[in-house]
């Protein structure tokens, strides 16, 4: 009895949270609020960076090139792309496995080394919420594997990619997904890393994989940051 109330304020005190990070915006947006709803019951990302999500999505939508996630658990953050851009193909990659072995560079703000297992969720589970998605989930395409082995696959396969949503975790993991994607990226398209400002192992996979280039790393906040990838116009 007290374990069934004690849940349910604890529901109550999660969902408050979440709505004191949803930006105004959205409550005057019902397909954008509902995104951030449903997303957000299915993801760690707080609502605030959902939005900011959605907000990237809607700058697409008139680009060429499909929407490619490398990491996406429950599948929070693909409901918010997908419901945005419903007309976009969508590749979803994951392993449902959770993340594989660290390497030593995989340590988050606290300190603490990631572990093989991590963010595991049921490949079921998403599959069962993949029918709620926009069009039942018809232009999504979920590929379940370790990323070194599924991207060099699949990446002619997708051909250009206008969003490319990178929530890999680990260096290894971010490094194989800049390598075999990042040149798919259209003029115009971003490459949005959630958690360069959290795990030290992705913040190093992107600052090697940028250096020596042109390309700007920008903050969005304290751990999500994205590279706009324009062309520089030729004079
Ligand atoms: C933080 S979770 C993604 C969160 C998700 N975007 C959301 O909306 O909540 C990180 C995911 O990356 C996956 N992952 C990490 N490294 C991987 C790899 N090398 N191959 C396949 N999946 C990997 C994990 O299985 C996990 O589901």
């Amino acid at each position: 009895m007290w374990t069934r109330h004690s849940r349910r304020l604890n529901h109550i005190n999660t969902t408050l949270n979440n709505l004191r990070q949803v930006p105004g915006s959205a409550f005057w947006n019902p397909r954008k609020f509902r995104a951030i709803w449903v997303g957000g019951a299915r993801t760690l990302m707080p609502a605030s960076r959902l939005a900011r999500l959605w907000d990237i999505a809607a700058e697409v939508s008139s680009l060429d090139g499909a929407v490619v996630e490398c990491g996406t658990y429950k599948g929070g953050s693909a409901f918010v792309l997908a419901s945005r851009l419903r007309n976009k193909p969508i590749w979803l990659f994951d392993s449902w496995e959770g993340c594989p072995s660290s390497s030593e560079f995989d340590i988050d703000i606290s300190g603490r080394l990631g572990q093989k297992g991590d963010f595991e969720a049921s490949f079921d589970e998403f599959n069962k919420f993949l029918r709620h998605f926009p069009n039942q989930g018809k232009n999504v395409t979920a590929v379940r594997g370790w990323f070194e082995n599924t991207l060099p696959t699949y990446k002619t396969r997708i051909g250009k990619i206008s969003l490319l949503h990178l929530d890999g975790d680990w260096y290894e993991s971010t490094k194989t997904c800049l390598e075999c994607l990042f040149e798919r990226v259209v003029d115009g398209g971003f490459i949005i890393i959630d958690d360069y400002g959290y795990w030290s192992g992705c913040r190093k996979a992107v600052d090697e994989f940028v250096k020596n280039t042109n390309w700007l790393i920008e903050r969005l906040d304290d751990t999500q940051h994205m590279i706009h990838k324009i062309f520089a116009s030729e004079t």
